[in-house]
């Protein structure tokens, strides 16, 4: 995995992600997706919206706006009770989460207890059993119980919203500010993440409107406009891809957490009392869905939540191992019917299901899926960009920098090369396969620089394919199609070359 300073310089340098407005300065956590960059986004959320939606009869999808009707947010519970607790340094005048500076403290125990098992394991060589030296270790269980208190009295104070309690924490395990060193904190209090706005022609506060902080609510208010209009019948779903606004105290990590982020989430309506079921279903249904873009196992996991939201009975991340340690990729919650009920009762108008199979009326209970499409950008970044020894046009070893992605959600699918630029015969015949191409996949036609710096530079993007056009292509219309991961180098037709591409790059390869 590369070193995360070198992949956010990789993400501007390759045209993937720019700061936002960077001539004066960017503004914080908000990024620009560049030229490759959108390419693979929009392949990440063709292939969420294809395997959710198109795969199944029972999803439909939906494009609602970004603003809603203020009364949305009082029903959903975000204008009470969306908060971070915020507290800041007074001689820094850094803000942070307080929840994650107990975090980190509890972090820092974890990483003396890892220390203690790496040393054990060069100690003991093959012989190491981890479980067992675990279970065992005196230091290590103390420091085990340790980090389970901290983690226990937080999720007490955070269900509990006590925000004494939660500076009384950082004052007894001495947190200090990372800038300044200093522990000289204000009280925490609530900080509410929803950004607001003001309808043009209602004064005050009756116009106040939320910029969205989750694409869910724009579902659950159209649950019987869909559920009508496309006469599903529970158990169904409804998907949407869009942008939502959260005002992150703390937003570093790069895109990990930004203000201004696009969520794909899907809302699965069902018979109450048979959640649980549909959210093992759900939570299987997603792993998959990442494991068949080739990421590996380990680098995927559950995550329980301790700490649930205040809509959800049930909740599980999956986590993924980010270049800064396993985090949250996409959570799938259990919602029962929360949401519909609070629409119902504050709307005045009735929200319910006639399940014809049981003769009865009900208000849907509802599990959802919902990834963030930035964070799977990274997620797929993160684990694609490596550097290895390769040898070069002589043979010596050298080092690439290569973006093994996917290639169904590769930016550049093939990158056509003339070996030469100023052969006329080579460059129109690779200039006619180039547009034959461009119709059915994303190409590039690239003459400049020799052979070998081209073909780092589609490595360095990740085309998964570069064609070459030679001497050997005019005398017998056949072209060299160089394998990005293998190196390896096939002599194909012309005409056999988009056969040859078509099932290794579509979307379709990963639906099947
Ligand atoms: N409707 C449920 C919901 O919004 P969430 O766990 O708050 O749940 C879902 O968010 C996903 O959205 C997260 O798993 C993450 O991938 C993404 N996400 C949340 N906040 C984000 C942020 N500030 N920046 C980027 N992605 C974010």
């Amino acid at each position: 995995m590369m070193d995360f300073k070198n992949l956010i310089s990789h993400c501007k340098e390759y045209g993937f992600i720019f700061p936002s407005s960077e001539i004066y300065d960017g503004l914080s956590a908000v990024y620009d997706y560049g030229p490759n960059g959108v390419e693979l986004k929009n392949n990440i959320k063709s292939y969420w919206w294809k395997s959710m939606v198109q795969m199944h009869k029972n999803i439909v999808g939906i494009d609602a706006a970004i603003f809603m009707h203020p009364k949305t947010w009082k029903a959903s519970g975000h204008v009470d009770a969306f908060n971070d607790p915020l507290v800041d340094n007074k001689d820094s005048k850094k803000r942070y989460r307080a929840d994650q500076l107990i975090e980190g403290y509890a972090e820092k125990i974890e990483a003396k207890i890892n220390k203690d098992i790496e040393k054990a394991r060069t100690r003991f060589g093959d012989a190491f059993d981890e479980a067992q030296f675990r279970a065992t270790n005196e230091r290590i269980i103390e420091r085990q119980k340790e980090i389970d208190a901290v983690l226990n009295r937080l999720a007490d104070a955070m269900k509990t919203g006590n925000m004494d309690d939660l500076k009384a924490q950082i004052e007894e395990y001495e947190i200090v500010c990372p800038e300044s060193g200093s522990r000289n904190w204000t009280e925490v209090r609530q900080f509410n993440l929803m950004f607001n706005t003001q309808l043009g022609n209602i004064a005050g506060e009756e116009g106040k409107l939320y910029l969205r902080p989750e694409t869910a609510q724009g579902i659950f208010v159209n649950f019987l406009n869909v559920q009508k209009s496309t006469r599903q019948k529970v158990p169904f779903g409804i998907a949407q891809i869009g942008k939502a606004f959260r005002n992150e105290i703390v937003a570093r990590q790069f895109i990990f957490r930004m203000r201004e982020f696009e969520q794909m989430e899907m809302q699965f309506f069902i018979q109450p009392g048979t959640e649980m079921q549909w959210y093992e279903y759900w939570k299987e249904t997603r792993l998959q869905w990442h494991k068949a873009l080739g990421t590996d196992s380990s680098k995927l996991r559950f995550h329980d939540h301790n700490n649930l939201a205040h809509y959800a009975n049930a909740a599980v991340d999956i986590e993924f191992e980010f270049p800064f340690g396993f985090k949250e990729l996409e959570g799938i919650h259990s919602r029962t019917d929360f949401d519909l009920s609070q629409h119902q009762e504050l709307s005045g108008k009735k929200i319910q299901y006639f399940d014809p199979e049981l003769n009865e009326s009900y208000v849907p209970y509802v599990v959802e899926t919902s990834i963030g499409c930035d964070r799977m950008f990274l997620a797929m970044i993160s684990n694609a960009l490596q550097e290895e020894n390769v040898p070069d046009a002589d043979g010596q070893d050298s080092v690439r920098t290569v973006m093994k992605l996917h290639p169904a959600i590769a930016p550049v699918k093939v990158a056509v090369l003339p070996l030469l630029k100023n052969k006329e015969e080579l460059t129109s015949a690779a200039t006619a396969l180039y547009d034959q191409l461009k119709v059915h996949f994303n190409c590039q036609y690239d003459e400049k620089d020799a052979i070998g710096r081209r073909y780092r530079r589609q490595d360095a993007i990740g085309t998964p394919y570069c064609i070459t056009i030679d001497f050997e292509t005019l005398e017998n219309n056949t072209v060299t199609v160089r394998d990005r991961d293998s190196l390896e180098q096939v002599r194909l037709k012309i005409d056999e070359v988009k056969n040859f591409f078509q099932d290794k790059v579509s979307i379709e390869s990963l639906l099947v």
